[in-house]
């Protein structure tokens, strides 16, 4: 792993504020919605989330499930499921029914709720939930597929969604949209590494190359002898591996050099769009913290 990214603050003004609406926010809710990259789903919460939410109802959202691997992605949901938590994948992008199934997976979650208040008489509301996520796991995109139309735009850049907006997403739910939320430090430097991998960190200010071996290191790690196949190659080492992917997609720099740097760049942009297939870069069962 890459060094150096432990230390990071992620922009702590912007993040306590980010807070601050939060907390504000949570009190009109009636549950929460955590959308996280289904790629990585420890890496893509916020460690503070989970303490503000405190006992309201959540659905977790598995997001980009179609370019994470599904095997590992029904465990992620097995582990995740809980009494007050209901963890579904969703592919956001090609699944036409992806708001329906985050509506009824609110409605499933808010059952118990709605049925003492229609034992009492009460006529129940359109469920009232917030969306919270932290940047580029799919929060915009969620919100345009549930609402039918293009009410907030999908960021190309992490962390574009800043205002809060009400959405009348169905006649069943109202959606409250929040600012993704990053912590302000990692305490595992694991966690940067896989944030980086898939770009939900700014990585112009870090060194894809390392980025790029990270991530063939995980990849070895837990799908032997796949990247070695796709490249052709018999490289066990990163940076003999980033050579190979050169090589094979032929990135030269002059006088007929593998520029790896190019093909780390390169690596990136295919694995961060499926290109390259399915992975998924954390494993339940590693941690043994609450989710
Ligand atoms: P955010 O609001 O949480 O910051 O995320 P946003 O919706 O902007 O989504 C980030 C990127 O992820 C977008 O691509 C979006 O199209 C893509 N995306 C979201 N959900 C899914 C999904 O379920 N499957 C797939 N395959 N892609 C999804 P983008 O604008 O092209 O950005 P990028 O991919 O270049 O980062």
């Amino acid at each position: 792993m890459s060094e150096n990214r432990n230390t990071i603050n992620w922009y702590p003004g912007h993040m306590e504020k980010a807070k601050r609406q939060m907390l504000e926010r949570l009190k009109a809710v009636d549950m929460v919605i955590e959308v996280r990259d289904a790629r990585i789903p420890d890496a893509s919460t916020n460690p503070m989330l989970l303490s503000m939410v405190q006992n309201k109802p959540r659905v977790i959202i598995l997001s980009k499930c179609d370019m994470a691997d599904p095997v590992v992605t029904q465990q992620w949901i097995e582990k995740l499921n809980s009494e007050s938590v209901l963890a579904i994948a969703l592919d956001l992008m090609h699944d036409p029914k992806s708001g329906k199934k985050l509506v009824q997976a609110c409605l499933k979650i808010m059952q118990p709720k709605r049925e003492k208040q229609i034992a009492r008489g009460i006529r129940p509301r359109a469920i009232r939930a917030m969306a919270a996520g932290i940047p580029n796991v799919g929060k915009s995109t969620l919100i345009n597929r549930i609402a039918g139309k293009n009410t907030v735009k999908a960021a190309d850049r992490p962390g574009v969604t800043k205002s809060l907006t009400w959405i009348h997403a169905d006649p069943q739910l109202d959606l409250l949209d929040t600012p993704g939320v990053l912590w302000p430090k990692f305490d595992d430097p694991r966690t940067g590494t896989v944030l980086a991998i898939l770009g939900s960190i700014n990585d112009e200010i870090l060194d894809r190359r390392m980025i790029a071996m990270d991530a063939i290191h995980i990849i070895q790690d837990y799908y032997p002898g796949y990247l070695e196949n796709l490249y052709e190659s018999g490289e066990v080492n990163p940076n003999g591996m980033l050579k190979a992917i050169a090589e094979k997609r032929h990135i030269l720099k002059g006088e007929g050099q593998l520029d790896t740097r190019q093909a780390a760049i390169t690596f990136l942009t295919d694995l961060r769009h499926g290109k390259l297939g399915r992975f998924t870069l954390e494993k339940p069962y590693e941690k043994t913290e609450e989710n």
